[in-house]
């Protein structure tokens, strides 16, 4: 079965007339692919109309209040995406006297622009042979050839990628590239695709096994956490307090600061608001110091670190076990997470 033939041919039947389906300008369809990378197509259109509208050219782009593309973006979410193309949009002025580059190896360079964006814009506006690999053409790929390597993984992209290079059609790569992925999203969708209708279906290799419903593969990936660390500085004559960590969470045995972990970013005078503080240095601190938040990133976990310096403080009789004052000089001897001895490295400079 001629793969791309019989989905060029489903396309030329049953495409959706979209608004950037009748351009090979670069520069817009640079817009509809970023926009549409942030949403779904029904949500995504009436932005990309309203961004074409107003800034016709690249120039228009660039020279627009960075303000008002944001204002233009609101509702989209991922806000940096609206100012990196503010800043391509400038790059492309700059550096390339205004001409929005069509070629795979250009757009590259351009800020915001990785594989995925260089393919499709590539090969609609001129036909390179670059093959777009989406969610969309994966599932199709996996169903159809039957694959169970995870999409989301180095080896599963390059094995994605070079089977879709040597399917494209190269004398009409950018249909290629729109059928294949309209095809992904209008019949093999992931959830009850129409497979009794489907002209790939007499090769598809799932559909012969039964494996519709599990394909194509991910493997899971752990959520990253983010915990908002505030730690407490204080110093009695030459000490330090310091904690030592306790079982069942990152860090167990090393020595930190007296921490105070909170579920959000809190402002230092809540903090120091907050009965479990109160009940360790008293209700009236002074605050010398504060540095952060530092942010410190763990496999699985993201942490915005707050090191906030006390002046002064009465300290309380219900100082928790774990914490501990250790003699300023001898710091060093105790085993800490890098976060907190990267801290104290210019910290106690500071302070001896
Ligand atoms: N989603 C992202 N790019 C698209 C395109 N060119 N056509 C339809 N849906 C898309």
């Amino acid at each position: 079965m001629d793969f791309a033939r019989v989905i060029i041919d489903w396309y030329s039947h049953h495409k959706r007339d979209l608004p950037w389906r009748h351009t090979s300008d670069p520069y817009v369809i640079w817009l509809s692919e970023i926009i549409m990378q942030q949403t779904r197509v029904d949500q995504g259109t009436p932005y990309f109309n309203r961004f074409a509208e107003k800034y016709p050219t690249v120039a228009d782009f660039a020279s627009a209040e960075e303000d008002d593309i944001l204002k233009m973006w609101q509702g989209l979410g991922y806000y940096s995406r609206g100012r990196n193309m503010h800043y391509t949009a400038r790059m492309v002025m700059e550096e390339y006297g205004g001409y929005f580059p069509s070629d795979y190896n250009s757009l590259l360079k351009l800020k915001g622009i990785g594989e995925y964006t260089a393919a499709a814009i590539s090969s609609f506006s001129t036909n390179e042979a670059r093959a777009v690999v989406d969610g969309n053409v994966f599932r199709l790929l996996a169903r159809y050839f039957g694959i169970d390597i995870p999409i989301n993984t180095g080896k599963g992209k390059k094995v994605f990628t070079d089977i879709a290079n040597q399917l494209i059609d190269k004398k009409q790569a950018g249909i290629y590239n729109q059928a294949a992925m309209e095809f992904g999203s209008q019949v093999c969708k992931p959830k009850n695709p129409h497979c009794p209708l489907c002209p790939l279906r007499p090769g598809c290799t799932a559909c012969l096994s039964s494996r519709i419903n599990v394909l194509p593969v991910k493997i899971k990936t752990q959520k990253v956490r983010e915990r908002y660390f505030n730690y407490i500085i204080a110093i009695k004559n030459d000490c330090i307090l310091m904690n030592k960590r306790g079982p069942n969470d990152i860090w167990e045995n090393l020595y930190e600061l007296p921490l105070f972990e909170t579920d959000n970013s809190i402002e230092v005078g809540s903090l120091t608001a907050q009965e479990n503080f109160v009940d360790a240095f008293g209700p009236r601190v002074h605050i010398k110091s504060v540095v952060g938040p530092v942010k410190h990133i763990l496999s699985h976990q993201r942490l915005y670190a707050t090191f906030i310096e006390l002046e002064e403080y009465q300290e309380q009789l219900t100082l928790p076990n774990y914490w501990k004052y250790v003699r300023i000089q001898d710091l060093e001897r105790l085993a800490q997470p890098k976060l907190i001895f990267h801290f104290f490295k210019n910290f106690v400079k500071l302070i001896k």
